[in-house]
């Protein structure tokens, strides 16, 4: 079981989706907690302030230190030393599968997420243990940020997905991108699903897979192969399978 802390200045954006489908049976089945905190109950003053102007001018409002340091310390109490505090913001390392395994060892994990233009640089400094962005891009806030890796972290949580083995044979956990996937109708539109799929051969329909999966990964992905550490089994393989393609590309 993982608990993960949220803190944030908007709480209700984020249960339609933690309390929907895999995630909402992962929180029912007691799997992983999930406690959403407003960062603005933590705030001292009348008009429970959380944000200010930066220091030096400029545009934009700037997370205060004070309800983000109260909020996370009232929480965490005795767990302040030993808990990961994660600051979702654009200037993290990116998240990627080996730190969503790096963080799933975790029995507990505080997901800070910033708003505005910023937060106070303390926070960052004295707060935060780590800083995670989900890609090179700038959102609104880290509120998407923080479910992002709530899903990812959870899937790999024993019992979280109904299949023990779906997480283990999915894109990036294994490597390389997934092989396509059909089902019914076996034709749609005079388009028809690879005959090899429904001839019931299972070593026939592995070795498509793997080969399609090795095909796919290289006309799209060609820097994960650099990471795959291809068996000589896999290199024969995918030589084999480009053959077999011809001229032909991925799509
Ligand atoms: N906050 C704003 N943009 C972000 C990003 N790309 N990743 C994490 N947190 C963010």
């Amino acid at each position: 079981m993982i608990r993960f802390d949220i803190f944030t200045v908007l709480p209700e954006v984020m249960s339609a989706y933690l309390d929907a489908s895999i995630l909402g049976r992962a929180q029912e089945s007691g799997r992983i907690l999930v406690e959403v905190h407003n960062i603005r109950d933590y705030a001292a003053d009348r008009h429970r302030t959380t944000d200010d102007e930066p220091y030096g001018g400029g545009g934009g409002m700037i997370m205060k230190p004070e309800p983000v340091f109260t909020a996370v310390e009232s929480v965490l109490t005795d767990k302040l030393q030993s808990t990961p505090i994660v600051l979702l913001t654009p200037q993290g390392r990116v998240f990627s599968h080996s730190i969503a395994q790096e963080m799933a060892s975790h029995a507990h994990i505080a997901l800070l997420c910033g708003r505005y233009e910023g937060v106070d640089e303390r926070i960052r400094d004295h707060l935060a243990t780590d800083e995670i962005s989900i890609g090179d891009y700038v959102l609104t806030g880290g509120e998407l940020p923080a479910l992002v890796l709530i899903d990812a972290v959870s899937r790999l949580v024993p019992g979280v997905l109904g299949d023990a083995f779906a997480s283990k044979q999915d894109s990036h956990a294994v490597g390389l991108l997934e092989h396509p996937h059909y089902t019914r109708p076996p034709e749609y539109r005079g388009w028809v699903v690879p005959p090899v799929l429904r001839s019931g051969d299972h070593a026939q329909v592995d070795l498509w897979r793997k080969k399609q999966s090795l095909l796919r990964t290289q006309a799209r992905r060609p820097d994960l192969l650099g990471n795959a550490n291809l068996s000589e089994e896999d290199q024969r393989l995918l030589t084999e399978a480009l053959q077999e393609q011809g001229g032909k590309t991925d799509e």
